[in-house]
């Protein structure tokens, strides 16, 4: 029987449909003054320490959200010790109970989708149509991994052949798997790469990005209860130069699994490379200073749709998003007028209400970041235009902005956030624009939009990305349908929600047995 034909996603909502809405809000209202506290968890043990970390929500910033109790070095070193001793369990217990404990967890992540709603509004500061679509995004890769899980785990294989032997082959999992996640999915990602390394039979250490713990906290909370057992399964919230760095230099580590900066991905590569022991998989999903390429027989209402939706969802902070649009010159002024008034209509607000388009970023670090790549850029170009911020707002926003510039060349890094660069070309150089994409060496997402047929499959064949959107907005992969990363400086592969991701969690053997 295959094993997907009754497999689907979890259903979306209409926010704009009062009866829809209306649920939503009475959660927010209900979790919109609680404080959460997160710290180590080791072998189910909830640890503290003296000086926690005080979680501010980024959107309001003289609201406390929770607490957090970093780990220290000696207790990272008590992570990395139970999930060594874990393995030598949890790789016995048979993937179907594996899996069946992942969708367990799904299912408690949708009995408790409003407090996870409400943690990535007032944590993360997503929008309360982002923190749905987080949570759905949780519950889909648990379910569709445990599917996955059965399938590549199951039975060994009886390879064909004309030895006259029984030659097998089978997976297990490699041993202790540390999951160093990002905070712009800080629910869906975390839990993607745990549940892919879990259900492969390898035990866990997970470190969550240090703005987003309490998520990752409560998220473990509910792994226990689904039934994960606690030698499996390690939480170390913490600074990266401490914990992430004595994850990757440990040889008892056996694989990284890790969704975040192409600079912090080439450190713990080198770390891997340089420490004693095995030889150990690093499965990166990075950065991306994506494109999209629009010609002149494209419809300029469709394309204005999704370059918004694109640079400016998530407040910018997806790897995915529009970074630059390229238009041919012949309709670039009618493309930046519609633009504009696009942009005119961007809500920008407290993330929680339902209205809003966009929340403010991460923390004030990012903040500063891109306004000082706004007023550095626009001096090389030209700021066409910047959605108005609410007069009283007290967080870490930043107006969505529109900037003219020369070409793709002219961004140094990747600006994780809501600006959006916007290129003129000649159609005769749409090979150079094409060079001038490669040559940025990222390699995620590309847009591309045109009624020529022809010309839009010529462009999606030259440009090295993987994954190209043509016709329609270039974010939110979906978990199974549209398998998700990169290439290049965006990533090793392989794609998460996708057929092939598990496959690099596990170790083959082959036995070939002439008895
Ligand atoms: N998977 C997300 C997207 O497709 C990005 O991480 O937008």
């Amino acid at each position: 029987k295959d094993l997907f034909s009754d497999r689907s996603n979890s259903a979306g909502v209409n926010l704009h449909i009062s009866a829809q809405r209306q649920p939503f809000g009475d959660e927010l209202a209900k979790w919109q003054d609680h404080q959460w506290q997160a710290g180590p968890i080791i072998n189910g043990q909830r640890l503290q320490s003296a000086d926690p970390r005080l979680i501010h929500c980024p959107a309001k910033l003289e609201q406390t959200v929770g607490q957090v109790f970093d780990a220290s070095a000696a207790i990272a070193h008590q992570a990395i010790a139970a999930a060594h001793t874990g393995f030598t369990q949890w790789h016995k217990v048979p993937v179907e109970q594996r899996a069946q404990t992942l969708e367990k967890l799904a299912d408690l992540l949708e009995q408790n989708s409003g407090e996870l709603i409400a943690l990535c509004v007032r944590e993360a500061g997503k929008t309360l149509q982002d923190s749905i679509d987080e949570v759905r995004e949780a519950v889909d890769f648990c379910r569709y991994y445990a599917l996955q899980g059965r399938q590549l785990c199951a039975k060994p294989q009886l390879m064909p052949g004309p030895t006259g032997e029984s030659n097998l082959l089978s997976v297990e999992g490699r041993g202790v798997f540390a999951c160093i996640s990002p905070w712009n999915f800080p629910l869906a990602i975390f839990l993607g790469q745990v549940a892919a390394a879990l259900v492969t039979g390898n035990t866990v250490i997970a470190k969550p990005a240090e703005q987003t713990s309490l998520i990752a906290g409560r998220t473990v909370e509910l792994m226990l209860d689904a039934g994960v057992p606690d030698y499996a399964i390690q939480l170390l919230p913490g600074a990266g130069a401490v914990v992430g760095q004595l994850l990757s230099d440990d040889e008892r580590v056996a694989g990284v699994c890790f969704t975040g900066s192409t600079a912090t991905a080439k450190r713990i590569n080198l770390s891997l490379a340089q420490r004693d022991g095995a030889i150990v998989p690093l499965i990166a999903e990075t950065g991306g200073q994506n494109a999209m390429i629009v010609d002149s027989t494209a419809l300029p209402e469709q394309i204005v749709k999704d370059a918004v939706h694109s640079a400016f969802a998530s407040a910018g902070q997806r790897c995915s998003a529009l970074r630059v649009l390229y238009v041919q010159d012949d309709i670039a002024d009618r493309v930046i007028e519609l633009l504009q008034g696009a942009m005119a209509e961007l809500r920008v607000g407290y993330p929680g209400h339902y209205a809003s388009d966009l929340g403010p970023v991460i923390d004030a670090n990012a903040q500063h970041k891109l306004l000082a790549h706004i007023e550095h850029i626009s001096e090389q170009g030209k700021l066409i235009y910047q959605t108005p911020l609410p007069k009283k707002i007290d967080g870490h926003f930043v107006p969505p902005s529109l900037i003219e510039i020369n070409s793709i060349a002219d961004l140094k890094e990747e600006n994780f956030g809501p600006i959006l660069h916007l290129v003129r070309y000649p159609a005769k150089d749409l090979a150079q624009v094409i060079d001038a994409i490669n040559n940025t060496g990222f390699g995620l997402t590309l847009g591309i939009h045109s009624r020529n047929e022809g010309l839009a499959q010529s462009i999606a064949s030259r440009v090295r990305v993987g994954n190209v959107y043509i016709n329609r907005n270039q974010i939110g992969a979906m978990v199974g349908v549209q398998p998700f990363g990169g290439q290049g400086l965006s990533g090793t592969g392989p794609k998460a929600g996708g057929p092939h991701y598990l496959q690099r969690f596990v170790t083959e053997r082959t036995v070939t047995n002439n008895l």
